[in-house]
């Protein structure tokens, strides 16, 4: 294998806008001469990975990763080397043929009989009888030739030994098709194959390389064979390495950021028929620290769609653990009455299964929640002891709004007063959570606050018109809280626009304004609004349009509250008052 040389890598890294490249993945700002963004090697919070331009580096002072341009795309787009250079050289426009660079795969005989056993079983779906009848048996589950096709599911031939045959014929040998478990040896010493009469799902892994494959059976076989029997563990698959759809998911996994993982083949593809395409499946058995890995090479959100049976909720608490380790986002659905996500799409349809993977996840907090619940009960006074700690070290270290609105639930399923589970929970945690509703200053005092910086504005409009016009573009012409003051602010417009009539320069004159208002508007403007008539300023200005942000913000908040009250479910309640507090911080003068 030939080596790229030198001078060929610095003309393509020379002709790489490092910065273009990274910008790609990474939301960049500029500071000096650098670059600054969100590490994409690590999760954080704040910035400290930088991209300096002239160096052609990138570097992240936090977890060290470090590197060339070559070295972010190996890095992100899990390339190799060469490939990755090769991707720069597209990008550059420069032409150069790479395939006298590329290793060989050592394993590559062996995927390409893969391969070739995976275009068998195809062909044998699509241009056989028995293939009528499997598809027939596909398309009552829902399988259209669409499907059959995007997932390259095949068939096996219920011959003994048809795959065996076809592939020896075409010299390869014996022992590549046993090593891959695809013919097994017999006691005369005979071959035969693996999978007969079963539906065939290949295994891609994330390179495209047909890897393995499960066997479902169609008909009924009344031998007690399993529904599906799978290829042993061979070179080319490391099962613990592996999760089917990954070739498929990749470029919906970037898309969307995040991949939705389910227990077996017709969940994916019942996901991908709810267009729900980021969608992989870890296969029955236990998900394995690689598997989590390989999904957090693409992406740190993660949402468990396992089967809603009893097998399927224990197999999710493990699955959280995985994805905890590592540091991920993590959802939850929890599909109802024992369905998986097949059964859910049969139930109801698929608009509803995608409606309800999206809209319906959990966290992993109200996941403990339920599932702590199933097992309590409530009319045993340890029981509710018991129950309440587990939710209190769930929620100890978690925002007020989520602590007060579970020590509400815990009140209404124990039947146990709020008060006194607020009580427990302070001394439990030696937290002290006041009651929420304090916390909600009283209206009338906002309103006044509010309206009194209204007021103070007209004398800045007074003063200069340019006033006027900042505050109707920030808030538009027909925003008030007090209609005497819009009508007031409406008076002296027309008088400016007026002045610009006559002359070119517009000043306003109080004794114009005084002779325009109405008995009302001239009492309201002596009381309340002439109170101030000090020196002007513009921060002044901006504190008092701040104060009216404020105002804006706090209708929402009242919205915001109102909605809470109505939230069919806990799970709506939370992230209506989470979005709430964070509207209430953004509040800056209002709540001071
Ligand atoms: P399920 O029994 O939930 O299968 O097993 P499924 O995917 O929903 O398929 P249908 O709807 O019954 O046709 C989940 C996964 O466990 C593995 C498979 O990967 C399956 O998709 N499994 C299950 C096996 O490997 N062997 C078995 O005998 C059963
Ligand atoms: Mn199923």
């Amino acid at each position: 294998m030939a080596k790229i040389s030198d001078a060929v890598i610095s003309e393509i890294l020379s002709k790489t806008d490092i910065v273009d490249l990274i910008s790609e993945k990474v939301s960049l700002s500029k500071k000096g001469k650098s670059y600054f963004g969100l590490c994409p090697f690590h999760n954080e919070k704040t910035p400290s990975f930088s991209v300096e331009p002239e160096r052609k580096i990138f570097n992240c002072f936090s977890c060290g990763e470090k590197g060339n341009a070559i070295g972010f795309l190996q890095k992100t787009e899990n390339l190799s080397f060469v490939e990755a250079v090769e991707n720069l050289a597209d990008r550059a426009n420069v032409s150069i043929d790479f395939s006298k660079y590329k290793k060989d795969n050592p394993n590559k005989k062996l995927l390409e009989i893969n391969q070739a056993a995976s275009d068998f079983y195809k062909l044998y779906l699509n241009s056989t009888k028995h293939g009528v009848v499997a598809k027939e048996y596909l398309k009552n589950r829902g399988i259209s030739d669409e499907v059959i096709d995007k997932f390259d599911i095949g068939l096996s031939p219920n011959d003994f030994d048809l795959l065996y045959k076809t592939l020896t014929e075409k010299g390869n040998l014996v022992s590549d098709l046993h090593d891959l478990g695809l013919v097994k040896q017999g006691k005369e010493e005979n071959f035969y194959d693996l999978f007969r009469e079963r539906i065939i799902f290949p295994i891609i892994n994330e390179h495209g390389n047909v890897v393995g494959f499960s066997g479902r059976t169609y008909i009924d076989k009344k031998d007690g064979s399993p529904k599906y029997i799978n290829s042993p563990q061979t070179k080319v698959f490391i099962k613990s390495n592996v999760l089917y759809n990954m070739n498929n998911a990749i470029n919906e996994i970037k898309k969307n950021n995040r991949v939705v993982l389910f227990e077996g083949y017709m969940d994916v593809i019942a996901a991908y028929r709810a267009n729900v395409k980021e969608s992989v499946a870890s296969m029955g058995t236990s998900l394995t620290l690689d598997q989590v890995r390989l999904i957090k090479k693409y992406t740190n959100n993660i949402t468990i769609c396992y089967d809603g049976d009893p097998a399927g909720v224990e197999a999710t608490e493990r699955a959280i653990k995985l994805f905890e380790k590592a540091n991920m986002e993590i959802k939850i659905v929890l599909l109802p009455d024992k369905l998986d996500p097949d059964d859910y799409l049969k139930k109801y349809s698929a608009v509803d299964l995608n409606k309800f993977i999206n809209n319906s996840w959990i966290d992993k907090i109200e996941f403990a929640y339920r599932k702590s619940n199933m097992n309590i009960d409530f009319t045993k006074m340890l029981d509710i002891e018991h129950f309440k700690k587990i939710i209190f070290d769930l929620i100890k270290n978690s925002s007020n709004t989520i602590i007060e609105s579970y020590i509400n639930r815990l009140s209404e399923d124990t039947k146990v007063s709020v008060e006194s589970i607020r009580q427990d929970f302070n001394q439990y945690t030696k937290r002290n959570i006041r009651n929420l509703r304090t916390r909600n200053i009283q209206k009338v005092k906002i309103d006044r606050k509010y309206s009194v910086a209204e007021r103070n504005l007209v004398n800045y409009y007074l003063k200069d018109f340019k006033y006027v016009k900042t505050f109707n573009n920030e808030f538009g012409e027909m925003f008030h809280i007090n209609q005497m003051v819009r009508d007031i602010k409406m008076i002296i417009e027309d008088l400016h626009y007026k002045n610009l009539e006559t002359s070119k320069e517009s000043i306003i004159l109080e004794e114009d304004l005084l002779k325009k208002m109405n008995p009302d508007q001239l009492h309201f403007y002596d009381n309340r609004v002439k109170y101030k008539m000090a020196e002007l300023d513009d921060k002044e200005y901006r504190d008092l349009l701040g104060v009216i942000q404020d105002y804006q913000i706090y209708l929402v908040i009242k919205k915001l509250e109102d909605e809470i009250k109505d939230a069919p479910t806990m799970l709506e309640k939370i992230k209506l008052a989470e979005y709430r507090d964070v509207k209430i911080k953004e509040a800056k003068y209002g709540q001071r």
